[in-house]
């Protein structure tokens, strides 16, 4: 080819990225949209006489090809966390004096900036090139939507170079994928005039196109993204505070907050989020709150996370929106757990963005607290995604012969769905249904168990549920497993006037999906159990550090989680510096001393064990107190998971799963890494595996002692292809990767 047509080609690439920047990232377009449209045109033209020219940097290749069959999921090189969050001034002071007092010898400094709402996203760039873009999914692995990313004007295809003209290895950024208001307007008035749903408001719009699996309609939703962290950096500038990451992320042609602001106080903080609030309006996508973060990240490494958030960092949200609507009936419902909740049934009212008809009254307590009558006029408010609550009862419009309300007079002592018997929870202020058979609560377990979260069954619904525990079908989710196809198929949906049959196709997705569920990790199957305390966050912590169930059941993590908490309590009881229980003599003061730093000596070993395998960070407090360590699963849980283990139904789960021949494994990562065929070895998988999922293979991998990355690169070993694989199979290839097929990858295990 002509060196001229290359030249050209270069330029105009270059004149493009330049105005789409100016366009899309500082809002200054330089050039007329014909002017634009003229060079764009111009560089379709090249490419199509020159296909070699449309390399994947060339701003023609945003809008994408082929419509995807569903995303892959990739993992994230470091997880992405979430937020603690407060609608309180007084928590946010809180948080600011907490941080202090973890780095007691430091002066902190602050940087608010604004929460946008969206859809929180990671961006890969490999030596400068963008190469994959993430959802955050569940903060370990998300899925890759890098397609429908390329199509955002603001994502640079290429990282433009910084001051000192040099590209990192790998940068990862970290923001919101955002729909503009205005966007978001014309977007619902087209989809109004072609009789299309309407989007409840720019957020799930953002969400609804993220998932669209053609890329080329992604192109035509308004979207744009604003970036705000950080993940995975390697031999990039050097990140020491959020103020240069900030400077970092416009140098390489990010988008960036519209405005953010440096604070040396509380107070500052404070009139920070008070002066955002006023000005958010005007800009130019949705903000539900203010992100305060200590700026230095040298301070925030020595702080650490819990773990579900960074303790360097929370998000205030500003009060939502509310309406006023009239209160029908108070209804009862049964959680998978047998806590009775009751529901406020509302007169339809529209908030924001959409029309609610239920809400949570969380508890009788809090229906007493707040005196919310049937019949009452009440104040109704939404928060972000959760469901709506009932906020306030406006009195002046109560009817005069409103009845306060009566748990025990609603449900006339009995469990709503089993007519079994229900107890207060002293504890938990709420009330439970005490048969461990009642039908609403097994249904639930049902649903739970194979929630998309959880074992991710198809066609196990609310409906396939309650169905299948009615029938008498199915008592717990174990019971899946022995269920037949016969079975299965002819299950009434419906009633015996309308019925609606499940049908052999759903019945066959079901029990291909329950078949795979066997080969699931420990993770899902922990959530899936729904063991009392144990969350997803839970659920992957301790699938990271456990090699089984059994492993799980004699946790010495957990029982040294328990001992640390036990030996603390102790201390604080008798520590003799203690200001509120000074000892009274000077012979019990020298015994108290000993007893006490015997104790905090044990403290330390139990803890010191902790910190090595990872499971536990030091956050010592002022000097009078003993050590403070914080681990990555509470004392709380670790006693709940360990009861559940000990009680009749954890052993009689653990035994059914034995009979199944079901034994979900963890990673053990304390263990596993520095043993088998693949010892620190890494690996992509890349393509269709025919004989095993990519779960399946990745645990095959880290089971043998390697680890899986998403993209390959130098510094990958192995790449495992399956059917099909594309680019990732042309890139092992150009670098020399050693490429294993199914067979081969199995053979070298074997
Ligand atoms: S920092 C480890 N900064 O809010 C810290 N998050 O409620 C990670 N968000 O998942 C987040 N604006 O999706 C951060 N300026 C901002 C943000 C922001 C919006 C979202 C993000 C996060 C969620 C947490």
């Amino acid at each position: 080819m002509d060196n001229s047509i290359k030249q050209r080609h270069a330029s105009l690439v270059e004149e493009i990225v330049r105005h789409d920047r100016a366009y899309y990232v500082d809002a200054q377009p330089v050039i007329s949209d014909q002017d634009y449209d003229r060079l764009y045109r111009e560089l379709l033209d090249l490419e199509s006489k020159h296909p070699e020219l449309s390399i994947s940097d060339s701003p023609s290749q945003r809008v994408g090809g082929e419509p995807l069959d569903g995303f892959d999921t990739v993992q994230h090189a470091l997880p992405m966390m979430s937020l603690d969050n407060t609608y309180s001034q007084d928590e946010v002071r809180d948080f600011i004096d907490r941080v202090q007092k973890l780095l007691p010898d430091e002066s902190l400094d602050w940087i608010v900036e604004p929460k946008a709402d969206g859809i929180a996203i990671s961006l890969r760039y490999e030596d400068g090139q963008f190469t994959f873009g993430a959802t955050r999914g569940d903060g370990f692995s998300g899925d890759d939507v890098t397609k429908n990313l390329r199509t955002i004007r603001s994502i640079p295809l290429r990282l433009q170079s910084n001051n000192e003209g040099e590209l990192p290895s790998v940068f990862e950024a970290r923001g919101e994928v955002i729909m503009t208001r205005s966007g978001f307007k014309k977007l619902n008035s087209i989809r109004e005039s072609d009789g299309e749903p309407l989007f409840a408001n720019p957020r799930n719009a953002t969400a609804g196109s993220l998932k669209q699996l053609d890329s080329t309609l992604v192109s035509k939703r308004p979207l744009d993204i604003v970036l705000y962290g950080n993940g995975e950096v390697i031999n990039g500038p050097k990140l020491n505070s959020q103020c240069i990451l900030f400077d970092v992320l416009g140098e390489f042609g990010f988008r960036t907050p519209e405005h953010i602001w440096h604070c040396s106080s509380s107070e500052m903080v404070i009139s920070a989020i008070e002066e955002l609030d006023r000005i958010r309006g005007s800009f130019d996508y949705d903000t539900d709150g203010a992100v305060i973060k200590l700026n230095r990240f040298d301070l925030r490494d020595r702080i650490g996370a819990t773990a579900k958030a960074p303790r360097w960092a929370m998000a205030y949200k500003y009060a939502p929106e509310q309406a006023q609507t009239r209160l029908n009936s108070i209804t009862i419902q049964v959680g998978r757990t047998g806590t009775l909740t009751p529901v406020a049934e509302l007169e339809p009212v529209f908030l924001d963005g959409s029309t609610i008809s239920r809400a949570t009254l969380h508890n009788d307590e809090e229906i007493f607290r707040k005196d919310i009558r049937v019949g009452d006029t009440v104040i109704v408010e939404k928060r972000g995604d959760v469901i709506p609550g009932v906020i306030s009862v406006v009195k002046d419009l109560r009817p005069p012969n409103a009845k306060p309300f009566e748990m025990l007079f609603v449900t006339g002592n009995k469990c709503p769905a089993c007519g079994g018997t229900i107890q207060k929870d002293e504890e938990f202020v709420a009330w439970r249904c005490v048969n461990q058979d009642c039908p609403a609560q097994a249904a639930q377990r049902l649903e739970h168990f194979g929630a998309r979260t959880a074992l991710d069954i198809e066609c196990l619904g609310d409906i396939v549920s309650d169905k299948l525990i009615e029938s008498n079908l199915v008592f717990g989710p174990l019971d899946l497993f022995d269920l037949t196809l016969e079975q299965l198929a002819p299950l009434n949906l419906g009633n015996a006037d309308e019925p609606r049959i499940f049908g052999k196709k759903n019945a066959i997705k079901l029990m291909d999906s329950v078949k795979r569920s066997r080969k699931m990790g420990l993770d899902k199957w922990l959530f899936a159990l729904a063991i009392p305390e144990l969350g997803r966050t839970t659920a992957s912590v301790l699938f990271k550090f456990h090699k089984d169930l059994a492993g799980l059941a004699n946790s010495e993590i957990l029982n040294k989680v328990i001992k640390l908490d036990e030996l603390t309590g102790m201390a604080v009881r008798i520590n003799p510096r203690s200001r509120k229980n000074k000892p009274t003599s000077e012979a019990e003061k020298t015994k108290r001393e000993n007893d006490y730093s015997q104790l905090v000596d044990e403290i330390s070993r139990v803890a010191e064990c902790l910190v090595k395998l990872g499971f536990a960070s030091i956050t010592k407090l002022n000097g009078n107190h003993p050590p403070n360590y914080t681990t990555e699963v509470g004392p709380s849980v670790a006693r709940s998971v360990l009861a559940w283990f000990g009680s009749e139904k954890g052993c009689e789960t653990l035994a059914r799963l034995v009979e199944l021949g079901i034994d979900p494994k963890g990673a053990d990562s304390s263990q596993s890494n520095n043993k088998g065929v693949f010892a620190g070895k890494t690996f992509v998988i890349t393509g269709t595996l025919s004989g095993m999922s990519r779960e399946e293979a990745k645990a095959k991998i880290e089971a043998n002692g390697g680890k899986t990355t998403n993209s390959v690169s130098k510094n990958t070993d192995y790449l495992l292809a399956g059917e099909k694989a594309g680019s990732k199979l042309s890139k092992a290839e150009l670098l020399g990767v050693s490429v294993l097929d199914e067979i081969g990858f199995l053979s070298q295990i074997d």
